[in-house]
């Protein structure tokens, strides 16, 4: 899918690019972004919505895979930007990200983040509590500022990709129930607030969803909630975000829609709701992270030892693993991959692929169906452009790999790989531990 495809080498391409060159010059692991197909996703995003007739903004969830480059691609593919820390916010600001299309999120904003924000003007707070929007408004006061803000509520439908529960108060960690009239109360506060600027409200379902019936009834629901707040308070919302989750296809397993399909339900769900109140069209705001990045990234990683244990298991070591993509570990993701420079092989064994970490829940994937492999074999892992970058860890001090952006035959570094100075950088050793003190 997207620009990748097998070369008449037999080795595995993307943006143009022989993935044998790639490891060569940049080593492995590396993580390998085709660029196009990320634009692609972003203009499948914006087309959809364009066609809906609704005012609209994308925001791309950085959260999936926050660095300099992805920003500026983000920027000019006209997209907005979800921001969950000050990292996130600072590598936005750093990239030249225009602060008026970020929106900054999270359930415990410290003081440093919200001055940050207020002091590089960002375009929405999504406020997830009571502690968060006095906060605000007290730092904005401070600051002679007016924020515009969209209220986190939790609206009752928790998504778990094929089934969708609905609660009447949702046991979650984010944002204002709608069930227990916390929602309401955070509505009737924020209007009273001098510096908050309330814009409307805030969902997100889950994540990884293949179904558009999540997002229906969360739309129903807060619907219901901005018409018994207009009713009440003559309060009337201009903006609603419901946030991400569109799935995407790691394995044949997963059977997600095609993003037109997503937008176009959410649309018409906005469309028939508010109409049937007589409530004029809100802006539609979503926040897609993985869907925008997820299949546009492959990690590239070199074969090195391997154990066959008979009747039971072959175990095929790779250089990286769960400090590059720990989420097989973590949700037990599943993954596919072939050997990048013999992809034109037919798969004789099955094995089982394991990381370099020492610990035994160190696995990428079991049971995968691959010519016989040798070390020095390349082996490329699809479907990891979201949460496995941004996810990385420096477990067991293996420092984290390089990302290139691929795009018509050129292959542009986007993050170094970390050197072993860079592992230990921050470390200091006090005075009184040094051998000359002692
Ligand atoms: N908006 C909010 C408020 C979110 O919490 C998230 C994801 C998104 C948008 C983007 O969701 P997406 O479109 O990427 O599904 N580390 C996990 C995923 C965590 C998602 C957290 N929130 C993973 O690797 O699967």
């Amino acid at each position: 899918h997207g620009t990748s495809k097998i070369n008449n080498s037999g080795h595995l391409e993307i943006g143009g690019v022989d993935v044998v060159d790639l490891a060569e010059k940049f080593g492995t692991p590396l993580y390998i972004v085709d660029e196009a197909l990320v634009r692609q996703r972003a203009r499948e995003y914006v087309q959809a919505f364009n066609e809906t007739g609704l005012k609209f903004q994308v925001a791309y969830a950085s959260k999936a895979f926050s660095v300099k480059a992805m920003c500026v691609l983000a920027e000019q593919e006209n997209l907005s930007l979800d921001v969950v820390s000050d990292g996130e916010l600072y590598t936005a600001i750093q990239a030249g990200f225009p602060a008026e299309r970020i929106h900054f999120h999270g359930n415990n904003k410290t003081v440093e983040e919200i001055n940050m924000a207020l002091e590089v003007g960002i375009g929405c707070f999504v406020v997830d509590n009571f502690i968060e929007l006095h906060m605000l408004n007290d730092l904005a006061a401070k600051k002679d500022k007016v924020v515009n803000v969209l209220l986190r509520i939790t609206p009752g439908v928790e998504a778990h990709t094929h089934d969708y529960i609905s609660t009447g108060q949702q046991d979650s960690k984010f944002g204002f129930d709608l069930g227990n009239g916390s929602a309401r109360e955070a509505v009737i506060q924020a209007n009273e607030l001098p510096q908050i600027n309330l814009l409307g409200v805030h969902s997100h379902i889950g994540s990884q969803i293949f179904e558009v019936e999540g997002f229906r009834m969360a739309v129903e629901k807060v619907t219901q909630f901005a018409v018994a707040v207009r009713d009440e308070f003559g309060i009337l919302f201009t903006v609603i975000n419901v946030g991400g989750g569109f799935g995407i296809r790691y394995t044949e397993e997963d059977a997600p829609l095609p993003i037109s399909q997503y937008v176009h339900a959410i649309a018409d769900a906005i469309k028939t709701n508010f109409t049937a109140a007589d409530y004029a069209w809100p802006e539609i705001w979503v926040e897609p992270g993985r869907s925008m990045v997820g299949d546009a990234g492959t990690t590239l990683y070199t074969v090195g030892t391997s154990k066959n244990i008979p009747n039971v298991r072959k175990y095929l070591a790779v250089d990286g693993g769960m400090t590059d993509n720990p989420r097989p570990a973590l949700y037990q993701s599943k993954y596919e991959a072939i050997l990048a420079n013999r992809a034109n092989e037919e798969a004789t064994e099955v094995v089982s692929i394991a990381g370099k970490c020492c610990e035994s829940g160190d696995m990428l994937i079991w049971d995968l169906n691959l010519p016989e492999a040798n070390s020095g074999d390349l082996l490329a892992v699809f479907c990891t452009g979201a949460y496995n970058y941004a996810m990385a860890s420096n477990y067991n001090r293996i420092r984290r790999p390089a990302v290139v952006f691929v795009k018509d035959g050129q292959a542009d570094l986007v993050v170094e790989r970390e050197s072993l100075d860079d592992i230990v950088c921050n470390d200091v050793i006090p005075a009184r531990l040094q051998k000359s003190s002692l």
